[in-house]
């Protein structure tokens, strides 16, 4: 067997897992806005059982409603008549023969409901709004609440709970210096602030007898001043874990920028592994769970058989496909859906507060039913042009379907817009998603035609059944006086490097939405001095949040220009005309014009066809890779 390791057994106290695959917890919104697991919260998680892995952890759960609660959404464990239906969702688990966890939660000085809790009266909300330092009866009573919210997993079926001591919530905030700033036997020393831990471990042994199995995310770096260092109280955190009978733990990360815990598409894999390896060779015992970034079985592998972790969990790695654990196990690693880090699960999730969506895996968040495709009563030949996510997710399906395809694509490699979105700095990634099409339409039979233009006309002479046009969109070009002088290039050219730029040109890149920036980040690496000319009064302000923060202090640090507000009048051979919101005009020097104004939907003449035509992805309304790929499926699905 190729991953040996990773497909070992494991022991968590008097469990056995039958590899060393967790789920960590992701909250999803798809609780009911009143606490109950939905049929699709359900199907969510026995399809991340039944792509393999050993340990499924529900997301953060209400312990006390609505005092505790955190996002839009969240499964109540705080009163007996949700464990009908907890129930459900844990037989759907075990039906597959994982086990199931669930992370009980308390945001402390984070919480919505005012005023908040917290060990102490600290000032770090965003809000600056200071929580109110709880009492020793007030510790004893949400001890109580973790308690009966455990007791009520046990009720439920679940094989443990975990305890979320990580992400600078509750429990976090009496574990580090940076929130507990108590001189009672709960802040101090380390003793002292591992205290409430005890407790809570404590109460929930009580209620739920000696050997229910405790987990534990603990935060053993926080990445602000004055906090909790992994080679000092880190490891001896976790020492007083084990000590404490908690079953296993995640290396995993309290305070700091939310950017080190839901990284962007740019860190690398398993960047943070190292923490997991500071607790192994400080001699923790129980098992280590490693977390953050792990998508490729190789890595997984890597990281078990040298040492670093026990176990790994695999997040989104299973959000964007859930079959990763299979896929490994039976060789077939080529064909799994990489999460390519494009954030949309966080986007959706925690900025938009709807359920989540995943950028690369359509059905998240969906029914079963429409995840199960049922081939076609009546083959079909489907011609579909354009080998972007939309066109290449409609030929999978549809060849899932049982379907003939053939797609069209003119440029010599398909991907469409993901192949140049691949080119900037730290998005090579991206190209994770074209090889996954690349191989899986090769298992499917599906006739790719690349460096082949095609129109209406052509295609209609392959007899196709049903016409799928995904030509994606093309740039916006606005009329501004010398936007057609000789030194004016687009964006897609100097990504494709059918523009060579030089060493120290000046380059202006006209439109700060995402695609300008990271046009002006590629061009910032390769030596010329780059600024960025965008109308409204913020660069990539579409963007989710994290990676936006990440992409504008790339930016900063490359030395970029930004001038927002800013109106550009005139772009002449060596000098840019430019009229700011306020009245203010400018005038710049450059040697390229680089045009990002952004894209509209590519245009199509209306022909009578003899079948039916339709139409997805960016060329109906300019997106996202998500947006596209849930087109590709859909029509896909229909078909
Ligand atoms: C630089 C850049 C960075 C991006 N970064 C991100 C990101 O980080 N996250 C994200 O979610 N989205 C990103 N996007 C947007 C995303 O790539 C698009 O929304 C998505 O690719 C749209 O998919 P599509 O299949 O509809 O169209 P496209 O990807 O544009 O594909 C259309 C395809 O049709 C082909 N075609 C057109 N006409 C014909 C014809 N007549 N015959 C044959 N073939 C034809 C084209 O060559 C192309 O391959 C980025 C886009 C760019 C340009
Ligand atoms: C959308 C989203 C929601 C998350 N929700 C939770 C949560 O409820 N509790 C938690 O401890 N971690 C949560 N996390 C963090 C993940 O469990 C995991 O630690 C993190 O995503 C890094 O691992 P990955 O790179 O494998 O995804 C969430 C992550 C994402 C992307
Ligand atoms: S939405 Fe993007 S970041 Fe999230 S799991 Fe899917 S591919 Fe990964």
């Amino acid at each position: 067997m190729k991953f040996e390791k990773l497909f070992s057994n494991m022991r968590i106290d008097s469990l056995t897992l039958k590899n060393r695959i967790i789920f960590p917890p992701i909250s999803t919104n798809l609780a009911s806005i009143t606490g109950e697991v939905t049929d699709e919260f359900i199907a969510h998680y026995s399809r991340r059982a039944k792509g393999g892995a050993a340990l499924i952890t529900v997301e953060n759960a209400c312990i006390d409603f609505p005092l505790t609660m955190m996002g839009a959404t969240q499964p109540r464990f705080d009163n007996e008549r949700f464990v009908p239906g907890l129930s459900r969702l844990v037989e759907e688990i075990h039906k597959y023969g994982s086990l199931a966890f669930v992370e009980l939660t308390h945001p402390g000085l984070f919480g919505k409901e005012l005023p908040a809790i917290a060990p102490s009266e600290v000032d770090l909300r965003l809000d600056g709004i200071k929580p109110h330092p709880m009492s020793r009866e007030e510790i004893e009573k949400v001890a109580l609440k973790f308690a009966k919210a455990a007791f009520i997993a046990k009720k439920a079926g679940f094989d443990g709970v975990e305890i979320e001591a990580a992400h600078g919530l509750l429990v976090n905030q009496f574990l580090s210096p940076v929130s507990n700033k108590r001189t009672d036997e709960y802040g101090g020393t380390l003793e002292n602030r591992t205290r409430f831990a005890k407790l809570l471990i404590d109460k929930i042994k009580e209620f739920c007898g000696r050997d229910y199995p405790v987990m534990a995310r603990v935060g053993v770096v926080d990445y602000v001043n004055g906090g909790i260092k992994p080679e000092y109280d880190g490891v001896e955190i976790v020492r007083k874990f084990e000590e404490l009978g908690y079953a296993a733990v995640h290396a995993d990360i309290g305070f700091g920028d939310k950017e080190k815990r839901l990284e962007p598409m740019a860190y690398k894999q398993a960047w943070r592994s190292n923490l997991a390896k500071l607790l192994k060779d400080g001699g923790i015992k129980i098992p280590v769970i490693a977390v953050g970034m792990i998508r490729e079985p190789e890595i997984a592998e890597s990281l078990l058989k040298n040492g670093v972790a026990d176990l790994v969990a695999l997040g989104r790695t299973l959000i964007a496909d859930p079959d990763w654990p299979l896929k490994a196990l039976y060789g077939k690693e080529k064909t799994i859906r990489k999460c390519i880090g494009c954030s949309e699960c966080i986007r959706s999730r925690h900025a938009m507060g709807t359920a989540i969506r995943c950028g690369v895996n359509p059905v998240v968040g969906k029914s079963s039913g429409y995840e199960k495709i049922t081939p076609s009563s009546i083959s079909k030949h489907i011609v579909i042009i354009g080998a972007g996510p939309a066109g290449l997710e409609a030929a999978r399906v549809a060849a899932l379907k049982g379907h003939r395809v053939t797609i069209f694509e003119q440029e010599k490699e398909i991907g469409g817009a993901v192949r140049l979105g691949s080119v900037p700095p730290g998005k090579e990634k991206m190209q994770w998603l074209i090889n996954y099409y690349s191989e899986v339409l090769k298992e499917l039979e599906v006739n790719v035609r690349t460096t082949t233009t095609a129109d209406i006309e052509t295609v209609i002479r392959e007899n196709p059944d049903e016409i799928v046009l995904a030509m994606g969109a093309e740039p916006f070009i606005p009329a501004i006086e010398g936007i057609d002088g000789p030194n004016v290039v687009l964006y897609s050219n100097v990504l494709d490097e059918k523009v060579a730029l030089q060493k120290g040109e000046r380059v202006v890149i006209g439109g700060g939405g995402l695609v300008g920036c990271e046009t002006a980040l590629y061009l910032a690496t390769k030596g010329c001095e780059v600024t960025i000319v965008e109308m409204l009064p913020e660069v990539a302000k579409d963007m989710e949040p994290i990676s936006r923060n990440y992409l504008l202090r790339e930016l900063k640090e490359h030395n970029i220009k930004i001038l927002t507000s800013s109106r550009i009048i005139k772009i002449s051979e060596s000098s840019l005309n430019i009229k700011k919101t306020d009245g203010m005009e400018i005038e710049l020097d450059l040697d390229i014009f680089v045009a990002a104004f952004g894209e509209k939907p590519r245009k199509f003449e209306k022909v009578d066809a003899p079948v039916p035509i339709h139409i997805i992805g960016d060329m109906t309304r300019v997106g996202k890779i998500v947006e596209a790929i849930r087109d590709g499926y859909a029509i896909g699905f229909n078909l």
